[in-house]
């Protein structure tokens, strides 16, 4: 090999290890003036070549061809390097902040679910759980529901199995038409003082409008003690309804009829939209009904073993959907369980 041949080599090799340390265009550019450009090192070879004796030209002259090709190649791989390396760099950038997760939030019916529940804890209701499977003991007979109440045919509940039991049958299961036999399975579980709330799901065969649904939600709450009075009853739901829906709600008692109270009432709350003038929303009366209530009857006392002589005690039902439909301003509850994401997203 003769020296020209050598010191080729060489520079193919200090190409290489120049090239492989560029990192950017710039450095790539000083890289080509330095080995390639006018005064770099390759031309100064070349102009070497003259010297060459004749004999070795065409030997010389190959390797001088081979090393030019190398170089060449090793320039376009770095460039080709350069133009990878950006491009990735430019679909990770860094600096950019991070992507938000939409996490969703909580559903209007939870929200008023929720904050109910928040407010009976801190007058002291404990939560109490049951199954939306429930016996027809537990839904109807305990709560002294008479057997010929039309709530109870198959037209107005849902049983499950009334191939083998007839809907009067108190084994016969039904999905539960109220919170309210979680009042039986709490005092069969536990002796007085009672002080629970439920909140849960409950079904009926209701067609569905604005107003009706064949599922919906509501907050049961029992209270049991000795010298309970309608007056405590009322003082709670009058508490519920300022921490719920503003400092300045009041509520009434209207009578009416339940079979697991004795005596019963519809309680109203004066209307959050008018403050009890009269609007659209309370139909011009002034209130809107929240709850129904009463004190426990007895009879259902004497179903779950207490004493009805010695015992009293307070229960209401609050219905969640009715509460969301106030506190938000809805019209229809249908839209509730649309599950349309630009409608629940306002809340
Ligand atoms: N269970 C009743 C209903 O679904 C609501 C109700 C009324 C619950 C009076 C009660 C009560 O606990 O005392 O219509």
């Amino acid at each position: 090999m003769t020296d020209l041949e050598k010191e080729l080599q060489d520079a193919l090799a200090q190409v290489k290890t120049a090239l492989a340390a560029v990192s950017d265009m710039n450095a790539l550019e000083e890289c080509r003036v330095r080995f390639l450009g006018r005064k770099g090192l390759m031309p100064a070879l070349m102009a070497q070549l003259g010297k060459v004796p004749q004999d070795q030209k065409p030997a010389v002259g190959k390797t001088v061809n081979l090393v030019k090709q190398e170089i060449q190649q090793a320039f376009d791989d770095c460039g080709a390097r350069l133009n990878q390396d950006q491009k990735t760099a430019s679909a990770l950038d860094v600096t950019l902040p991070g992507r938000q997760r939409a996490i969703g939030h909580k559903h209007p019916i939870n929200l008023v679910m929720d904050s109910a529940v928040a407010i009976f804890r801190r007058m002291g209701f404990i939560v109490a759980d049951g199954p939306d499977i429930e016996t027809v003991a537990n839904n109807f007979d305990a709560l002294n529901s008479p057997q010929d109440h039309p709530s109870r045919t198959p037209d107005d509940t849902f049983y499950f199995d009334l191939d083998q039991h007839h809907w009067l049958d108190p084994e016969a299961l039904i999905l539960r038409t109220q919170t309210s036999p979680v009042q039986i399975r709490a005092m069969k579980a536990q002796k007085p003082p009672v002080r629970i709330i439920c909140p849960g799901r409950c079904y009926r065969r209701d067609t569905p409008d604005a107003t009706h649904g064949m599922s919906f939600h509501q907050i049961e709450g029992l209270y049991v003690d000795q010298c309970v009075s309608l007056a405590d009853l009322k003082g709670t739901l009058a508490a519920f309804a300022r921490e719920m829906f503003g400092t300045h709600t009041k509520v009434r008692f209207r009578p009416h009829f339940f079979p697991f109270t004795e005596p019963s009432v519809e309680c109203d709350a004066s209307c959050i939209v008018c403050g009890g003038k009269g609007c659209r929303v309370c139909k011009g009366s002034g209130w809107i009904e929240i709850a129904g209530a009463g004190m426990v009857n007895p009879a259902v006392f004497q179903n779950v073993g207490y004493d009805p002589d010695t015992t009293t005690g307070f229960a209401f039902g609050l219905g969640i959907e009715r509460m969301a439909m106030i506190r938000y301003a809805i019209n229809d509850l249908r839209l509730l369980y649309d599950n349309d994401v630009r409608f629940l997203h306002q809340f």
